[in-house]
């Protein structure tokens, strides 16, 4: 299995992947609308590949920290194929982030999802690294995973952009 940035022309497989994955087209909605604004980094859009076909993806995009509007990077979505669960592909993905993210010098990274998945890639209550969650998110589910730059001047709260918003 590789994992690489996503490649021009993968647009289609990467938004069948999280339809899959989540049983719904929210989520890979979700990519395309993240992926049309500004907040996308195309370094940070990331495959996972096995014998020539995708089966996995995640993605990371910049949200907002206010007051001051820093841009800090969240998580997700995160999707594995079905059929393809339960072998690493997904630890793959995080472990591959969380490197890039770090070879990028990136204070920290946000994401809201399931604390019994992601704690055991080093993610905690947002709010033990100084970030309130967005308006109307349930802290238990908002994290946040300290990389080497983290500073802990960074504090405020996370602002969704539209696209995030617009996913509900
Ligand atoms: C969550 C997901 C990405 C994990 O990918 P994966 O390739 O199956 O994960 P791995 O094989 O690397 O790891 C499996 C481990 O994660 C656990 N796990 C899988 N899904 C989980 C979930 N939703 N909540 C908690 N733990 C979960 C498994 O129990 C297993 O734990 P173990 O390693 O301690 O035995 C994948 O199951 C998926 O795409 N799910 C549907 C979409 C989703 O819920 N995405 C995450 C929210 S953004």
């Amino acid at each position: 299995m590789r994992i690489r940035p996503e490649k021009d022309g993968e647009q289609a497989v990467v938004w069948k992947i999280n339809q899959e994955a989540f049983g719904r087209a929210v989520e890979a909605d979700l990519v395309d609308a993240i992926r049309a604004s500004d907040r996308y980094v195309p370094e940070l859009s990331l495959v996972a590949e096995t014998d020539g076909e995708l089966v996995g993806h995640v993605l990371l995009s910049y949200v907002r920290v206010e007051p001051g509007g820093l841009p800090v990077l969240q998580l997700g979505p995160l999707a594995v194929l079905p059929a393809h669960q339960g072998r690493g592909v997904g630890s793959a993905l995080m472990r591959h982030a969380l490197r890039a993210s770090d070879a990028r010098e990136e204070p920290l990274i946000l994401i809201e999802g399931n604390p019994r998945y992601y704690g055991k890639f080093g993610f905690e209550r947002s709010t033990r690294a100084g970030i309130d969650p967005p308006s109307g998110v349930n802290g238990e589910y908002f994290m946040a995973r300290k990389l080497s730059a983290h500073n802990p001047a960074i504090k405020g709260q996370a602002v969704y952009s539209d696209a995030f918003l617009a996913a509900g």
